[in-house]
């Protein structure tokens, strides 16, 4: 396990930029886990710094990741695929995944922010019920990324890749 502080300062991103984006994973399972338990408090019940902290990584986290990955990864892997690795449709769906889920947040945001405030909501069924298709679909995002897009990552990409990958995502940190 690394440290926060290795985790905090580029020394993480020095070992491998692929092993940062599993890391960001984790966090972002994190991440639809408190949803889900923002979801399960509404309307009343909801901790206020849970939300401080979702917030947060929707509106600045999630979407330096999805760069990360659409301009960073996924062309270095379009690059290297072989045509047998049949990847193309995924990234592609992907990508897609990742406007929907950054328009989808943005409008979270705005019940995130009245909860983080102690407002009370107007509509707590359906924002309930949007948090749930956010984190149901989002978990399922991670998943196939796991589980297809960074194994195949780690088999085809070269250490130059790797090279430009870190370069690209120190740059979306900047
Ligand atoms: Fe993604
Ligand atoms: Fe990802």
């Amino acid at each position: 396990m690394m440290s926060t502080q290795q985790i905090q300062s580029d020394g993480w991103l020095r070992r491998s930029p692929l092993d940062l984006i599993e890391h960001e994973h984790l966090a972002q399972a994190q991440l639809c886990d408190s949803l889900e338990r923002i979801a399960d408090d509404l309307p009343d019940n909801v901790d206020r710094r849970l939300c401080m902290q979702v917030i947060d990584a929707l509106q600045f986290q999630m979407p330096v990741h999805h760069r990360d990955e659409e301009l960073g990864l996924f062309p270095l892997i379009e690059k290297r695929a072989l045509p047998d690795d049949n990847i193309h449709d995924i990234l592609a769906r992907l990508a897609l995944e990742h406007a929907t889920d950054e328009s989808f947040a943005s409008e979270l945001l705005e019940s995130l922010e009245g909860l983080r405030e102690g407002k009370k909501l107007k509509n707590p069924d359906m924002v309930g019920y949007m948090l749930r298709s956010f984190f149901e679909s989002y978990r399922r995002h991670i998943h196939w990324e796991n589980a297809i897009v960074l194994p195949l990552a780690r088999a085809r990409l070269t250490s130059e890749d790797l090279e430009e990958l870190n370069r690209a995502m120190v740059s979306h940190r900047q």
